[in-house]
C-alpha cells in the first residue's frame, strides 16, 4: 500500500480506487499546494494524483525520484504542466486521462463555435446590462455555422469528434495535422487550412511545440470575416495578437476556452468585441469530470501494485501526435 498525495479535491468517486493506500492530508478549503510544498511532500509519496493547475516539474520530480515517488496521474489529457522527459529520466511513470473526455470537449467547442458565430456573448451582455432596445432587423447580425467551411487544426480524438458535429450542420470539414491522415479533407499546409476556413476550431495539444501556433501573422491569414475557438491550451493563440485583431475587426469573432496565463485573462480580450470567453470548462460534466477523476487514481493503483495501465505517457522525442 501506498502514500499518495491527491492534489486537489476529486469529483464524488474519484478517490475510491485509491481505497487501502494512505493519503496525505489535503490543504484546509481545498488550496492548491504551492510548489514549495509540492517539493517538500514528494519524496514522501509513492504517487501523486494532480491537475493541471499543478507545475509538476524538474525540481517536483527529481525531489520525489530522491524518495519513493514512482508515479504521477495528470487528472487531464493535456499533459503541458509535468516535465515528462524528466519523470521518464527519473524513472516516474506519467499517466493522463485519455479518451473520457473526447465527447464532452467537443460538445463545448461546438457550443463555442454556434455562440461566437452568432455573436451570442455580446447580445446576452447588453441584455442583461439593459442595453435592449427591443428587436431590430439589423441587431446581432452574426455568420452562418450551417453549410460554413470548418478548420479544424489537430485531429486526434476532439478534432475528430468536432468533425462528427460538424456533419450535421452540412459543414464542409477540412483538418489540419502534423502528419498526413488519409481522411477526406486533410490539409498539409496550415496556413492554407486557416485562409480557406470559416472557421477555425483548436485541438492541438499545449507545449513548446504549439506556442503560438496562432500568432499575429497567421491570424492575418484569416478572412476577416472568420471566427476562431481554441478549446485547445492558451498558449497555442497569442492573445495579445487576437485581441487587437478583433478590436480592429481583422477577424470576426472569438469563443475561448483557454487562457495563456489562466486564471488571468488579457485585458484587452476582455473588452474586445464579439468574443465569447469560458473558464476552461471543456470537460466540465459531472460525468465525464468523475470519469476522469477514476481513471487517474486507477492508474496509480494500478503502478503500485506492479501493473501497467493503459494510460501511461510513453517516453519519446515527439511530445504529442495531433492523431492519437
Ligand atoms: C484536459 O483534460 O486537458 C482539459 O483541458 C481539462 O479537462
Amino acid at each position: 500500500m501506498g502514500r499518495i498525495l491527491v492534489t486537489r479535491r476529486l469529483p464524488d468517486g474519484g478517490l475510491g480506487p485509491l481505497a487501502g493506500h494512505t493519503l496525505v492530508d489535503p490543504k484546509p478549503d481545498d488550496a492548491p499546494f504551492t510548489h514549495d510544498e509540492l517539493c517538500d511532500i514528494a519524496p514522501q509519496c509513492d504517487a501523486i494524483v494532480c491537475l493541471l493547475t499543478d507545475r509538476i516539474d524538474a525540481a517536483v520530480l527529481r525531489a520525489g525520484a530522491a524518495g519513493s515517488l514512482r508515479v504521477v496521474a495528470n487528472v487531464a489529457v493535456g499533459y503541458d504542466n509535468v516535465d515528462v522527459a524528466t519523470a521518464h529520466e527519473c524513472g516516474i511513470t506519467v499517466c493522463n486521462t485519455p479518451g473520457v473526455l473526447d465527447e464532452t470537449t467537443a460538445d463545448l467547442a461546438f457550443a463555442l463555435i454556434l455562440a461566437a458565430s452568432r455573436l451570442a456573448g455580446d447580445a446576452e451582455r447588453d441584455l442583461r446590462a439593459g442595453r435592449w432596445p427591443g428587436w431590430g432587423i439589423t441587431q446581432y447580425l452574426g455568420r452562418d455555422v450551417h453549410g460554413a467551411t470548418l478548420g479544424i487544426v489537430g485531429y486526434g480524438r476532439i478534432g475528430r469528434a468536432v468533425a462528427r458535429r460538424a456533419a450535421g450542420f452540412d459543414m464542409r470539414v477540412l483538418h489540419h495535422a502534423r502528419h498526413d491522415t488519409g481522411v477526406d479533407g486533410y490539409v498539409a499546409d496550415l496556413d492554407t487550412l486557416l485562409a480557406e476556413s470559416d472557421i477555425v476550431t483548436l485541438h492541438v495539444p499545449g507545449g513548446a511545440d504549439t506556442h503560438h501556433l496562432v500568432d499575429e501573422r497567421r491570424l492575418g491569414l484569416m478572412k476577416p470575416t472568420a471566427v476562431l475557438v481554441n478549446t485547445a491550451r492558451g498558449p497555442v493563440v497569442d492573445e495579445a495578437a487576437l485581441a487587437a485583431a478583433l478590436h480592429d475587426g481583422r477577424i470576426f469573432a472569438a469563443g475561448l476556452d483557454v487562457f495563456e496565463h489562466e486564471p488571468l485573462v488579457h485585458p484587452d480580450l476582455l473588452t474586445a468585441p464579439r468574443t465569447v470567453l469560458l473558464p476552461h470548462l471543456g470537460s466540465a460534466s459531472d460525468a465525464t469530470r468523475r470519469r476522469m477523476a477514476t481513471m487517474a487514481t486507477s492508474a496509480v493503483a494500478t503502478v503500485l501494485s506492479g501493473g501497467t495501465p493503459p494510460n501511461v505517457i510513453a517516453p519519446g522525442p515527439e511530445p504529442y501526435d495531433p492523431r492519437s
